[in-house]
């Protein structure tokens, strides 16, 4: 098991777009492996490269299904190849911008294609929790985070709330 250090808001690492991984090899699995460890170590449910230094499309999740089963997926360049019209709120965090949450809207279902870390196509349905969880990591793979999709406002009372929860870390 080997944990890596989560980029935090205010890392450039965090916004730079990733580029596509081209080889499937034992360093891409090995990184697919140690972000999976470090998601859990966090208590996560999902994680992008970027956030982890590394900037290369690849994204894990374990998110739990409705049915009380768990969803678990390594993407690696992934695309949203549609989104639904209809959008709902729900609340999100990141394990980036540890300590803050908010309610952001997102299209309710999504369809994902991309290759597993060993190359196979895939590609996923997504609704709900899971469909969430795929919108917030593939934006980590554009440089976008959740925050950004917030009103000016929010985000604003938000960065505010941050800024004195580091504070009181020092
Ligand atoms: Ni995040």
């Amino acid at each position: 098991m080997a944990l890596r250090e989560i980029e935090l808001l205010g890392s450039k690492a965090l916004r730079r777009p990733a580029s596509p991984v081209e080889s499937f090899d034992d360093e891409l699995r090995r990184l697919v492996a140690d972000m999976f460890d470090t998601m859990y170590e966090a208590e996560g449910i999902g994680l992008a490269g970027p956030q982890v230094g590394v900037s290369r499309r690849v994204l894990v999740v374990d998110v739990k299904d409705e049915e009380g089963g768990r969803q678990v997926h390594a993407l690696v360049n992934p695309e949203i190849v549609h989104s639904s019209r209809e959008s709902e709120k729900n609340s999100e965090g990141c394990l980036s911008i540890p300590g803050i949450e908010e309610r952001v809207e997102r299209p309710v279902r999504v369809a994902v294609e991309a290759r597993s870390p060993e190359g196979e196509e895939l590609r996923i349905e997504a609704d709900g929790l899971l469909a969430r969880a795929l919108q917030h990591e593939v934006d980590h793979l554009d440089g976008i985070l959740f925050i950004d999709r917030l009103s000016p406002l929010k985000r604003r009372i938000l960065m505010k709330k941050w800024r004195k929860q580091r504070e009181k870390k020092r």
